[in-house]
């Protein structure tokens, strides 16, 4: 339920120096004063935003905004299929758009109490008007009927920790709003959203299709200690294995992967959970080496076992947390932020993204990448902060949690990117 969630999440705290950086960068956003003056920037931004936008709608000789266009593939771009030319979708920028959110949280019975900001009393609703605009091309504006008609007979599974579970319960809101009858997408063995399970399948009868989640923070496997581990060795990851969900869903019809957070040594050494391969036990391990070796395991475990040319396979990159003056224990905060940092992304690849980019590239096409870190490096504004429990619950830790995100949100604008690039796989590919 939410109180674990949230007490087991908020403990997710990144060893990542990334947010360390951000909160030096921008702690001068927090002054009342300045924050007014940001937003009046910010205003100013909009204003040169709509007047690009016109522009562009312009000499793509006027095609509506956010129509799938001939007009739009003639450029580069991720709905380009007959050029070979390429659009990054993840270089661009956030552009204020009073279409957004693409559904409401009272409308979506599929959301965790704990991402329900504005029902949890967040006094502000401007983090949900940000739409993601790539620079060299547009992508299509998200239809959950036509998704769950590609998904027709098919299966959708997150795989990963509690940001994984933010961004599929987003894709479930996503996907719901297209269907009147919210009865008819229930969890297939009947267990409420709000109880953390180590899984959850949302079946959505109409199409026969399942849109799933399953915990695995490490995606590697976590056990005891084998016999005869050196002492103070409590648990061990094995770096060689694949979490134990692997069988339910090797199968599935998309994969959406993503790892990073627990990778710290409070989730692991501190805890007395060491680095297994094999029979052996490393107590030397560095975290950045077992982190490298279980994606290795992860990309084996796909090129051997998944058969992709059925399966699409994702990998979506550390979501990057804005706890300012502090950690989540100890003071930590980011509820005052209400505007997205519009000084650009400093350019440093982080470790994680740098990591995983190198591994990941050594078979090409197996998984694909989809890095968002630097999108939402700068979404300081979209936490839950504050409003991750009701008002006045005494039985909720207290502090605020600066790394999961309100739905709706910024988890939605990851799932337009997973929309534009399914959309293609499946037109090219099947
Ligand atoms: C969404 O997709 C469905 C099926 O492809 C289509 O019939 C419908 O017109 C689309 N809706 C919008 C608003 O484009
Ligand atoms: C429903 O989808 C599953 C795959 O997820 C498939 O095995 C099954 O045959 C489908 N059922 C029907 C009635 O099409
Ligand atoms: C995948 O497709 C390629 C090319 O069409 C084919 O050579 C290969 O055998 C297929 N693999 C599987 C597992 O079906
Ligand atoms: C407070 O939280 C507990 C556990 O999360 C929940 O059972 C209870 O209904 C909540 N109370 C209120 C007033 O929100």
């Amino acid at each position: 339920m939410t109180k674990n969630t949230t007490q087991q999440d908020m403990n997710t705290i990144s060893r990542l120096d990334l947010s360390k950086k951000l909160k030096q960068s921008n702690s001068n956003l927090l002054e009342p004063f300045l924050a007014f003056l940001a937003f009046t920037l910010a205003s100013c931004l909009l204003v040169a935003c709509f007047v690009y936008i016109n522009y562009q709608t312009l000499i793509f000789h006027g095609f509506p905004w956010f129509k799938l266009s001939s007009a739009a593939s003639s450029t580069v771009g991720v709905l380009d299929h007959e050029s070979g030319d390429m659009c990054d979708v993840y270089d661009g920028r956030w552009v204020w758009d009073d279409n957004y959110p693409l559904y409401q949280s009272s409308d979506c019975p599929f959301i965790d109490s704990g991402f329900r900001c504005l029902q949890n009393g967040r006094p502000d609703s401007f983090y949900t008007k940000w739409r993601w605009q790539p620079k060299a091309c547009n992508l299509p504006r998200f239809n959950g009927t036509k998704m769950l008609e590609k998904l027709r007979n098919r299966r959708i599974a997150f795989v990963g920790d509690s940001i994984g579970r933010n961004q599929w319960e987003s894709m479930l809101c996503m996907l719901s709003s297209a269907i009147p009858n919210k009865d008819s997408v229930y969890e297939v063995n009947g267990n409420p959203i709000t109880k953390h399970r180590g899984f959850l399948v949302f079946r959505f009868a109409d199409y026969n299709c399942t849109v799933e989640y399953y915990r695995a923070p490490f995606l590697v496997a976590q056990g005891s200690a084998p016999r005869g581990a050196p002492k103070g060795v409590k648990m061990t990851l094995r770096l060689d294995l694949m979490d134990r969900t692997h069988r339910q869903w090797v199968d599935a019809d998309v994969l959406v992967f993503n790892s990073g957070h627990w990778w710290s040594h409070d989730k692991t050494t501190n805890r007395g959970c060491y680095f297994q391969e094999g029979m052996e036990v490393s107590l030397e391990m560095d975290i950045a080496t077992a982190f490298v070796k279980s994606i290795e395991t992860l990309l084996n475990f796909v090129r051997g076992q998944v058969n992709t040319n059925k399966t699409q396979v994702y990998f979506r990159t550390y979501s990057p947390e804005h706890f300012r003056g502090g950690v989540w224990s100890n003071g930590g905060h980011c509820h005052h932020i209400k505007l997205p940092d519009f000084s650009s992304y400093p350019g440093k690849t982080e470790a994680h993204v740098e990591v995983l980019s190198h591994v990941l590239s050594k078979h090409p096409g197996v998984i694909e990448m989809m890095n968002v870190t630097p999108m939402t490096y700068t979404r300081q504004d979209g936490h839950t902060s504050l409003y991750h429990f009701g008002r006045g619950n005494e039985t909720e830790p207290a502090g605020e949690d600066c790394s999961h995100w309100c739905l709706p949100g910024v988890p939605d604008s990851w799932n337009e990117l997973l929309y534009a690039r399914f959309l293609q796989r499946y037109d090219t590919v099947l």
